[in-house]
């Protein structure tokens, strides 16, 4: 892949597609990960003079303008965090992105607005992407692609504008990429992963895919009740993908034939109800009872899972071991935190919950070799697709 320094951006406008798609209360951001690693490529281009004018998603607006999802807000924490306005589009392609484009000094920087205000960001029909990604190529001269949570996404922005301009990757790109190849090709051993969430079902690719290049998988989560289940557990009124115990036995078995060791909680928090003010208490996983769900691994668990860290060489985490939200059931996801800041491994924390798990439960964001910005797109490099917003960058 081109990188920046490959293209000359002096008195250029470059469009820089980033991910900053950060959580929000009202109009309040609660995390600014993804603004902050989106500071390094743009303030790289800054100081050789281009014209930075940046596309980036916020939720999923499903193509009409809903002020909810608006970018505004974003713009102005981009600002406080460079240390230099950032010119506010009130749309992403049409008149208000036209004259900021033709406005901008060198040096300067601008938002559009959301890009999944418009259909054809986001559409399946080739013709009506193409047709957006035309309206956005006229907004610059050079494309550097930068959002790495957004690059599984065969989107406008991400897919088809970098066919149309000069084009290179940021440095948020390269360092995820880099990352994920250490782990797909030639990870040091024991690779340990770490998996967590909700759904099983969202995991699946990658679950087949791990098992061929991991050495230990520990299972957390609302995830892990579809695997106890599959073992022939009462999981009482946890989270269950009955459809998916099949499959979750067959990845019990293939993880025997293999010698990868699949660890599962022993005991976890058992609530009356999903609420912080249930009443709760920590049981064995062959005693839950069978009105009360599962929201946390028990300290038994977080015990076994720190202790199968321990002399890992590298590991991957993706996904909560509970309800890290509510108090009462941090306790796992934070011990699982812990052991990796302890760990001398080389640690990649996978984006979505699990990066904002790790900064709301106050660790320092060094004690880790790695964080990534991207949830999804991180799981699908790992489970060795093809990711749009990489092939066409690598184009
Ligand atoms: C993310 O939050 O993982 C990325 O910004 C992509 O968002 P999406 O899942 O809505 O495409």
């Amino acid at each position: 892949m081109r990188t920046i320094e490959d293209l000359d951006v002096a008195g250029k406008r470059v469009f820089v597609r980033a991910d900053l798609n950060v959580p929000l209360d009202g109009d309040r951001i609660t995390d600014d990960g993804r603004i902050r690693a989106s500071l390094p490529t743009i303030t790289a281009l800054r100081e050789r003079n281009a014209r930075v004018i940046i596309g980036a998603h916020l939720g999923r607006p499903k193509g009409k303008v809903d002020p909810a999802y608006s970018l505004k807000p974003v713009a102005a924490r981009l600002g406080e965090l460079l240390g230099t306005e950032v010119r506010f589009a009130s749309d992403t392609a049409g008149e208000s992105a036209q004259a900021i484009s033709r406005e901008l000094a060198d040096g300067e920087v601008a938002l559009v607005e959301n890009l999944r205000f418009e259909p054809g960001e986001t559409s399946k029909d080739d013709a009506e992407r193409g047709e957006f990604a035309d309206r956005l190529a006229a907004l610059a001269e050079l494309y550097v692609g930068d959002g790495f949570g957004a690059v599984h996404r065969k989107h406008a922005s991400v897919y088809d504008l970098p066919k149309r301009l000069p084009h290179a990757a940021g440095g948020l790109v390269l360092a995820e990429v880099n990352v994920l190849r250490k782990l797909t090709e030639s990870p040091q051993r024991p690779y340990v992963v770490v998996l967590g969430g909700s759904k099983v079902s969202d995991k699946l690719g990658v679950i087949d895919n791990l098992l061929n290049t991991a050495d230990r998988i520990l299972i957390g989560g609302g995830m892990a009740y579809t695997f106890l289940a599959a073992q022939g557990y009462e999981v009482g009124a946890s989270l269950l993908e009955r459809d998916q115990i099949d499959t979750v036995k067959g990845y019990l078995r293939r993880a025997e034939e293999r010698g990868v060791e699949l660890v599962l909680p022993v005991d976890v928090v058992a609530a009356e109800k999903f609420a912080a003010d249930a009443a709760h208490d920590v049981v064995d996983v062959r005693e839950i009872p069978a009105d009360r769900m599962g929201l946390d691994i028990g300290p038994a668990s977080a015990e076994l899972f720190a202790s199968k860290l321990a002399d890992a060489a590298t590991v991957f985490w993706n996904g909560p071991m509970g309800v890290f939200e509510m108090e009462p059931y941090a306790k796992g996801t934070r011990s699982v935190a812990q052991a990796l800041a302890d760990s001398s491994a080389f640690t990649v924390v996978g984006g979505g919950d699990s990066a904002a798990a790790v900064r709301a439960l106050g660790f320092d964001e060094k004690a880790f070799s790695h964080i990534s910005t991207g949830g999804g797109a991180s799981l699908e490099y790992l489970e060795g697709k093809t990711l749009p917003g990489i092939a066409a960058l690598e184009e």
